[in-house]
C-alpha cells in the first residue's frame, strides 16, 4: 500500500487483518478472536466466506459481527480442532508471549486458542514490548474471590482494580468480573501464568504464555512484518 501520510493505527489494524487471510484454510472452520483488530479481520473474511465452513468465535461481540456478515458460527463444542486461531493482543513480546483481555474476552479466547494448531496474532506495532507488564493485566475472577485475589496481587507488588462499566462492575460474557492489575513485573510468563491460574477464584489470567502466538503479523509504517514463526 502506498500512502502520502503515515498510516493511522486504524489503517495498521486493517492491514494486518487483511494479511491474516493467508492463514485461513479453505474448506475449514477458523477460530476468531475479539477486538478492534479482529473486527478488521472479520470484515476481510467476508471476501472468503464462500470458501470456509464458518468460524468458532471467542465472544458475543465477534459472534454478532460474524453472523451479521453472513458467516456461520459454530459452538466450540461442535469442533474437535481448528487449523488456526486469529486474534489481537494488548501486548506481545519477542517470544510470542502475550497479554490479552483488554476486551474482557480472555477466557473464551484461551478456550478457542486451545482448539487451534496455530495462533496467528495480529497487532499494530504499538503492541510490541520487550517484556510483558506495561498494559494492566486483565484477570477474570469469580466475584466472591475478588478481594482475596486483590490481596494476593498486592503481595506481588501489583494493584488490582475491578473493571467498571456504567458505574457497575463490568460482567464478562461468562457473568464474571475482570480485575485489571498494574505494577507487576512478569519476568517469567510461563511460571506466572501457571501460578496465578491456580489461585482459587481465578477463572483465567490474561497472560497467554502456554498458548503463545505461533506467528505475529505486525503492522508497521513499512507494512506488515511477520516477526516470528514457531
Ligand atoms: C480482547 C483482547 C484483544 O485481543 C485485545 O484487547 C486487543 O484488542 P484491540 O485489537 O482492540 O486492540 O484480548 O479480550
Amino acid at each position: 500500500m502506498t500512502t502520502s501520510h503515515p498510516l493511522t493505527q486504524d489503517e495498521l489494524k486493517a492491514l494486518v487483518g487483511q494479511a491474516a487471510l493467508q492463514y485461513v484454510v479453505p474448506g475449514g472452520i477458523v477460530g476468531v478472536g475479539t477486538g478492534s483488530t479482529v473486527n478488521k479481520f472479520i470484515d476481510a473474511l467476508v471476501g472468503m466466506k464462500d470458501q470456509i465452513r464458518g468460524a468458532v468465535s471467542s465472544s458475543v461481540a465477534s459472534t454478532e459481527r460474524l453472523k451479521a456478515l453472513g458467516i456461520p458460527v459454530f459452538d466450540a463444542n461442535e469442533v474437535e480442532s481448528l487449523a488456526v486461531y486469529i486474534d489481537g493482543a494488548d501486548e506481545i513480546d519477542g517470544h510470542g508471549y502475550m497479554v490479552k483481555g483488554g476486551g474482557a474476552a480472555l477466557t473464551r479466547e484461551k478456550i478457542v486458542a486451545a482448539l487451534a494448531s496455530r495462533f496467528v496474532c495480529i497487532v499494530d506495532e504499538s503492541k510490541l514490548v520487550a517484556a510483558l507488564g506495561r498494559f494492566p493485566l486483565p484477570v477474570e475472577v469469580i466475584p466472591m474471590a475478588a478481594h482475596h485475589i486483590t490481596r494476593r496481587f498486592a503481595a506481588l507488588g501489583g494493584a488490582a482494580r475491578v473493571r467498571m462499566k456504567d458505574g457497575q462492575p463490568l460482567l464478562t460474557d461468562n457473568g464474571q468480573q475482570i480485575l485489571d492489575v498494574t505494577g507487576l513485573t512478569i519476568a517469567d510468563p510461563l511460571a506466572f501464568e501457571s501460578e496465578v491460574n491456580q489461585w482459587p477464584g481465578v477463572v483465567t489470567v490474561g497472560v497467554f504464555a502456554h498458548q503463545k502466538a505461533s506467528v505475529c503479523l505486525l503492522g508497521t509504517a513499512q507494512g506488515v512484518v511477520k516477526t516470528f514463526t514457531y
